[in-house]
């Protein structure tokens, strides 16, 4: 199967009340171990790609020509986008070149009229391709590729305005951030929440730093309209631990564990047990 658009997965998860998962990807283990358990659940999926990571890899025509293939190769039935994850005005215009079938641009640390501006543009752009289009109002708190942000809760005004230009779905902060939860994290603002779902109607709302928050939370979300969460840094501590215990039992000193295939390959099961039980938790299991 072909990449997809995001528009549609978020459309069914939105009225069937569950949440779709962008799982953020960083090499070749991360993108086969998402695409595994997404298929082995039949569960659609989002793989989330920063600029960094994009860099990382050596670009991003590398990153949706690896994606395409692997998804022929491994035969992955259930629908898969290919998404830029917190895209710069330029990094837009790259993923869109490089083949990439869904967008992010977030323009929420300009002023809000440059916010409406470029996001006006980019949904002309990706509306006449076919491509699904997610805009940012309200920092998402946090660290993601050497930016720090302190996190705010959007304005559910200024959402209306990003979110009336036609958008497919809007990431609005809600006291989210990305990375582990500080021990004094006074929690999602549920306010603000569905402040904003007044304002924005049935548009899809997307909740970021999908770490560490709560399950009940993450099932308030989903009530008032998330329709997709996005999990990085979880799947990269599942592969730490995974990988140090595996270093830490001597196991790379015995026989062949030096092998790269072996050494990476409980860091990749730990990477799909994390994606299963965010799956479970989102309610998207056999929704492809
Ligand atoms: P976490 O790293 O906190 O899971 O956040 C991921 C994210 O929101 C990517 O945009």
């Amino acid at each position: 199967m072909a990449l997809v658009s995001a528009k549609e997965m978020l459309e069914k998860a939105r009225d069937g009340k569950y949440a779709v998962g962008q799982f953020n990807i960083n090499n070749l283990e991360w993108t086969k171990s998402i695409l595994q358990t997404a298929e082995e659940l039949k569960a659609p999926v989002i793989l989330g790609v920063s600029e960094g990571a994009g860099k990382y890899m050596t670009g991003f025509k590398v990153v949706a020509d690896m994606v395409k293939a692997m998804i022929e190769e491994m035969k992955i039935t259930v629908p898969v986008a290919l998404h830029l994850d917190h895209g710069t005005y330029e990094g837009c215009y790259k993923c869109i070149k490089a083949g990439f079938s869904s967008i992010m641009f977030d323009g929420s640390h300009f002023p809000i009229e440059e916010n409406v501006e470029k996001t006006k543009e980019l949904v002309n752009v990706t509306k006449q391709l076919g491509l699904s289009l997610e805009a940012e109002v309200g920092a998402i708190g946090g660290e993601e590729d050497g930016v720090i942000g302190k996190g705010e809760c959007a304005d559910p005004e200024e959402c209306k305005k990003i979110a009336d230009l036609g958008v497919t779905m809007l990431a609005a902060g809600i006291g989210n951030i990305h990375g582990k939860y500080p021990a004094n994290w006074e929690g999602l603002s549920f306010e603000t929440l569905a402040a904003v779902k007044a304002k924005v109607g049935n548009m899809p709302l997307v909740l970021h730093g999908g770490t560490g928050i709560p399950t009940e939370m993450i099932k308030k979300a989903i009530s008032l309209g998330v329709a997709k969460i996005n999990v990085n840094t979880e799947c990269q501590l599942a592969f730490q631990e995974a990988t140090r215990k595996y270093i830490e039992a001597g196991k790379d000193l015995q026989g062949k564990g030096f092998d790269p295939r072996k050494l990476l390959a409980d860091g990749a099961a730990a990477i799909k047990a994390t994606v299963k039980e965010k799956m479970e938790i989102f309610g998207c299991i056999g929704k492809a």
